[in-house]
């Protein structure tokens, strides 16, 4: 497959690397010091806190050029304007994997809905100088699936080429039929999870301070409340329903996991400010912790 992959932080990059060394013809496109930085030493790889960086000599380019088979886009949900314009004259379909909560049509109307499709990255990580730090997998996460789908929910020829493409390069994803009201939801769930963070200075932070994170699920439940269709996947549903005394509980213990402390939550930055405040105005939230 000769892909592009936009967008060469932690997730193009991590992504990119396994699709080069799966034997696809895989283009990273980057830009500013991280151009440079890739150009001289390639993808640079690590495990959460590993001190063994593996390096994968991925080609990268500036600018898209041309026609490929797949282009993945993983940049951040304010960035995406940027990339649109430089998309319209290059062709190839266009997987979108980040945060979007605005539906497929606002991206389809720049590089032609025909092009759009939806999905979400499933691996994690921080970026610590230009060494990508993924998220360490284990039995429960390398089961869940990277959800991929078309903007009417269709299974498509493409869609199952994609999916086999990926799984055959080792990286679990899935055929998703309601890929925007998923994307929808976890921004109902991100946009709380992700102020609040912020707000205390981090997941541990946020777990041993039970009335900020009580702050939290009441904002989630409203902005799940406020969804036009039922959350996907079903089990957010909880959120609603479940007692608040036990979702805060649980809530407070995934701020302690591994899982929190190494994935972007516990790396704020201008950048994920940026992501929040736009996830928000396209889900009609508030952009503030409280
Ligand atoms: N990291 C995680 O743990 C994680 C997990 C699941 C989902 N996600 C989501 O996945 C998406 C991607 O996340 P990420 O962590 O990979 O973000 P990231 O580390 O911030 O990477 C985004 C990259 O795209 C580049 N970029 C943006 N606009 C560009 C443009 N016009 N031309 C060239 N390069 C451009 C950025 O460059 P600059 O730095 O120069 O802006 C940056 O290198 C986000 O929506 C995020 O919320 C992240």
């Amino acid at each position: 497959m000769k892909l592009l992959v936009y967008g060469a932080g932690v997730c193009g990059s991590l992504f990119a690397a396994r699709m080069h060394q799966a034997g696809h013809e895989v283009s990273l496109l980057a830009r500013g010091e991280r151009l440079t930085a890739l150009r001289r030493h390639g993808v640079r790889l690590a495990e959460e806190d590993g001190s063994v960086v593996e390096r994968v000599p991925v080609p990268v380019v500036a600018h898209p050029d041309g026609e490929y088979d797949l282009i993945t886009v993983f940049v951040r949900t304010h960035q995406v304007d940027g990339v649109l314009e430089s998309l319209a004259g290059v062709r190839g379909d266009v997987l979108f994997l980040l945060n979007w909560a605005a539906g497929p049509r606002t991206l389809g109307a720049v590089i032609g809905h025909e092009r759009v499709l939806l999905g979400f990255p499933t691996t994690g990580g921080t970026m610590d100088g230009d060494v990508v730090r993924y998220r360490r997998s284990d039995l429960v996460t390398r089961r869940i699936a990277m959800p991929i789908g078309e903007p009417d929910g269709r299974t498509t020829p493409r869609l199952e080429r994609i999916v086999a493409t990926f799984r055959s390069a080792g990286i679990n994803a899935k055929a998703a039929p309601r890929m925007d009201a998923w994307l929808r939801t976890h921004a109902a769930f991100e946009v709380p999870l992700g102020l609040a963070v912020h707000a205390a200075g981090g997941p541990a932070a946020l777990a041993d301070a039970p009335d900020a994170v009580r702050g939290m699920l009441h904002r989630m439940r409203h902005n799940l409340a406020a969804l036009e269709t039922p959350p996907v996947p079903r089990a957010f549903a909880a959120l609603r329903v479940l007692p608040q005394g036990l979702l805060v509980a649980a809530l407070r213990l995934f701020l302690k996991s591994p899982t929190a402390a190494h994935s972007g939550l516990n790396a704020p930055s201008p950048a994920t400010t940026a992501e929040l405040k736009r996830l928000a105005e396209q889900l009609g939230a508030p952009a503030q912790a409280r």
